[in-house]
């Protein structure tokens, strides 16, 4: 009989079994080096477990946009070192994904080794877009354990052969702690906020978080409006913002959000000031002006010192707080102020549930190194805007459908 909830690596007995995860280590790598190995370490205590309890492990995952194409660079050859070494045991990596020598090596692997795949999205049929276009990869990957676990939060929005098929062909399947602490954090903790309840949302564009603050509204008490989508709600209210960057198409959009907002009972807050440049590409600010005040041919590239003291002021006050999108063009020092101040006000809430999501947010935490300041940073970037956006990402669906009770 089907079920409808998603078991766990932890309800079942996986002693002395093969378990095949799909895993997102799609880390970031300058010249093959791994510059930032959160995405690994997140997923070690579900591996650890597992070698623990006597399982073997075989380990699939992806690595940047092959496009179905063998491409050295994209080898996961470092991913496979570095899980090593966090799981303190040797993690051997076949060269090809499903082949006869990953079959062979899957075959011989013992209880308390570990075997990674060579990149998931080396073959076409991984990211086909149809079923039939997938084939029969996920099946075969099934083939190769008696359980399939999925650890990915990351790629769980994707209709990919590791997320969506290899579970209707495996025999057991199940999520592992990765997933159990995203559903904690993003489902659980946000369906019964403490009030009052702040969503942070910045970065370019509008078009790409529409969904989450339709969503948020009426739930959030207040959203504060930050980084170059901001200027498409400023533009909305009728307000210039000289050639800073707004999605001109989705103003009537923005009309629409501030007044549901209102009838909603959810509090907007957009900047008040800004440091502006006259180029995208400047180093350095070129002044302070007011939302009145926008020089005709200049970019607004962070929010001003009066916007920032007062986001800090209402963030003081929160009691859970989500973060997403920066404040500015945070990659330039110049115009990092707005993000970093906000990246701190956040960690130095006290008593507060913050949760940070989306690889920009992250970076910035990192850059502050206060990670450990926050209650849960999502290891998601599409999949965690996705999620909060209320839908059913794949990955779940068919993990419930494919529990056998
Ligand atoms: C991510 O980096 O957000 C995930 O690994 C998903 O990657 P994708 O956008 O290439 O599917």
């Amino acid at each position: 009989m089907k079920g409808k909830t998603m078991l766990f690596i932890d309800q079942i007995d996986i002693k002395g079994k093969k378990l095949l995860f799909r895993v997102d280590f799609n880390v970031p790598q300058d010249a093959g080096t791994i510059t930032d190995d959160n995405r690994i370490r997140a997923a070690i205590p579900t591996l650890k477990y597992a070698l623990d309890q006597g399982a073997a492990i075989i380990l699939c995952a992806h690595l940047g946009k092959p496009g179905g194409k063998v491409v050295p660079e994209l080898s996961l050859a470092s991913v496979a070192e570095r899980t090593g070494e966090l799981l303190g045991i040797n993690v051997l990596l076949s060269p090809d994904t499903i082949g006869d020598i990953s079959q062979k090596m899957a075959a011989a692997l013992k209880p308390g080794q570990a075997l990674m795949l060579e990149n998931l999205r080396f073959n076409p049929e991984e990211i086909g877009e149809k079923a039939e276009d997938r084939g029969d990869f996920g099946k075969v990957l099934a083939s190769m354990a008696d359980v399939y676990v999925n650890d990915a939060f990351g790629v769980a929005h994707r209709e990919n052969a590791s997320v969506v098929d290899i579970p209707r062909y495996a025999k057991e399947c199940c999520a592992g702690f990765l997933i159990k602490r995203e559903l904690e954090y993003l489902g659980d903790a946000l369906r019964e906020p403490r009030r009052p309840y702040v969503c942070v949302s910045g970065g370019a564009k509008v078009s790409t978080k529409l969904g989450i603050l339709n969503n948020l509204l009426g739930n959030v008490d207040d959203i504060i409006i930050g980084g170059a989508m901001a200027n498409t709600f400023l533009l909305a209210q009728g307000y210039a913002v000289g050639k800073s960057l707004v999605e001109a198409n989705l103003v009537e959009d923005a009309q629409a959000l501030m007044l549901k907002a209102e009838k909603l009972g959810t509090r907007l807050h957009l900047p008040i000031d800004f440091k502006f440049a006259y180029s995208h590409e400047a180093v350095e600010s070129d002044g302070i002006c007011s939302i009145e005040s926008v020089p005709e041919d200049a970019l607004v590239l962070d929010i001003g010192p009066q916007t920032i003291i007062n986001f800090v002021a209402l963030l003081a006050q929160s009691k859970t707080i989500v973060w997403n999108g920066p404040m500015g063009l945070f990659e330039t020092p110049a115009f990092a102020e707005g993000s970093l101040a906000i990246c701190q006000a956040i960690a130095e809430v006290k008593d507060a549930v913050s949760i940070v999501g989306g690889g920009d947010t992250d970076a910035v935490v990192h850059l502050l190194d206060l990670a450990e300041k926050f209650s849960f940073i999502s290891t998601g970037g599409g999949s965690f805007l996705q999620f909060l956006e209320g839908k059913e990402l794949p990955a779940f669906k068919t993990l419930k459908e494919c529990v056998t009770q």
